[in-house]
């Protein structure tokens, strides 16, 4: 567990990444945006791209998941233009207040003005590409890590040392690159590309469905991260159905309703509803809702709390999922034992579908899969998801 005011281990474990793996991807990635087009996978068949209706419907084919290829392609094709939880109103109030994060393998800044104003940028210097800022934090200035130039909190160059002899260089013209910015909820989202959609127009009917739940009104507790061996898309289909509760959640299942657990569809987001029936604390009564945001948030909600999972990838074998806590009540003792009971039997949930997908992985390294049929009753979210898969595939195809 981590403490909530600190991402600096996230900007660390990043920082540590290049592996020759790694960085041949990063190279494929500068490639890919230096011609502003995605590298399509050599693998990369009809059948990832071409849609098909539910009662038809395959899974993605094992290459998606397994041919290191796709981890570049999904980076450019899926999360460079999509909307990308950057951080949470809390850890924005104040001016010079700033979260950073990765988008796609670029890093960003997201930073609250003196205005008052979110405003994102690369986390890039113009200078030669040193980075503003390396964790969570508030300042009343930018200044770049490398040489100290110093940008406002409005993205503006300032002040830049010992440049007086720069010929024509003018401060004024020297602004840093932006990006989009923009608010649901309390999380606060930011995207490198166009994602051609609104904020708004992706998540809409949510807050309508969840009422009288009001996320804003939570307080946030704990962030726990979870490393796994699988590409982050196993760990997307997984999540999307509950087809998989009676074999790998004994104790899940018992709370859950699995007869009447029901998966919904809009367009860029699914829900699965199930009532909670187990009779123990803090399930009692009630109803559990699990939102899925394409391509990688999801938003699990039960009464009084609210469990954000975001899935980052890191490789086309391995994904990172950041769980952030929070509940309408943190502060009593009778709060702070349930607090304590959902964190360890989330656990137990999250180290199971852990096991599982690491498996699944394998499997679909093998050689051994095809692409399998899906459940039209039990897996109409994989098939939602997927579909939202094949049509980013397809648009960066059309695109090439
Ligand atoms: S790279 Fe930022 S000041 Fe040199
Ligand atoms: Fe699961």
């Amino acid at each position: 567990m981590l403490d909530p005011g600190n991402r600096k281990w996230f900007a660390a474990e990043t920082a540590s990444l290049p592996s020759a793996r790694a960085t041949a991807i990063l190279s494929l990635t500068v490639n890919a945006r230096h011609s502003g087009q995605s590298s399509l996978p050599a693998s990369l068949s009809n059948q990832d791209t071409e849609p098909s209706l539910l009662a038809d419907a395959r899974a993605l084919s094992a290459h998606c998941y397994a041919d290191p290829a796709f981890h570049c392609f999904d980076q450019e094709a899926v999360f460079a233009r999509s909307w990308q939880l950057a951080g949470h109103a809390w850890e924005l109030g104040e001016p010079g207040d700033h979260v950073v994060t990765e988008i796609a393998g670029r890093p960003i800044i997201v930073v609250r003005g003196n205005d008052g104003m979110l405003r994102g940028f690369f986390n890039v210097c113009k200078h030669r590409a040193g980075p503003l800022a390396l964790a969570n934090g508030n300042a009343r200035q930018l200044q770049c890590k490398y040489h100290g130039w110093t940008y406002t909190l409005e993205g503006q160059l300032r002040a830049a040392h010992e440049m007086q002899e720069a010929r024509g260089f003018d401060m004024s013209c020297i602004h840093l690159d932006p990006v989009r910015v923009a608010e649901w909820q309390g999380l606060v989202f930011a995207a490198v590309d166009d994602p051609g959609v609104t904020l708004e127009q992706v998540l809409a009917g949510i807050r309508e469905r969840i009422a009288p739940v009001d996320l804003t009104g939570l307080q946030f507790h704990t962030r726990v991260a979870y490393e796994m061996a699988c590409n982050w898309k196993v760990y997307a289909d997984n999540y999307l159905e509950g087809y998989h509760l009676p074999h790998v959640h004994p104790g899940l299942n018992r709370l859950l309703d699995y007869r009447r657990y029901a998966t919904h569809t809009a367009e860029w987001y699914s829900w699965q509803q199930s009532p909670v029936s187990g009779g123990r604390e803090p399930y009692a009564g009630g109803e559990a809702q699990y939102y899925f945001v394409f391509p990688n948030l999801m938003l699990n909600i039960l009464p009084g709390r609210l469990q954000t999972n975001l899935v980052v990838p890191v490789a086309h074998n391995h994904c990172r999922v950041l769980f952030d806590y929070y509940y309408s009540d943190t502060e009593s003792e009778a709060a702070r034992a349930l607090i304590a009971e959902d964190l360890r039997f989330s656990d137990e949930v999250q180290r199971e579908d852990i096991f599982i997908c690491e498996r699944v992985q394998q499997g679909l390294e093998s050689g051994a899969y095809q692409a399998g049929r899906l459940s039209p009753k039990r897996e109409a979210g994989v098939h939602h998801f997927q579909e939202l898969v094949r049509r980013a595939y397809r648009h960066a195809l059309d695109n090439q």
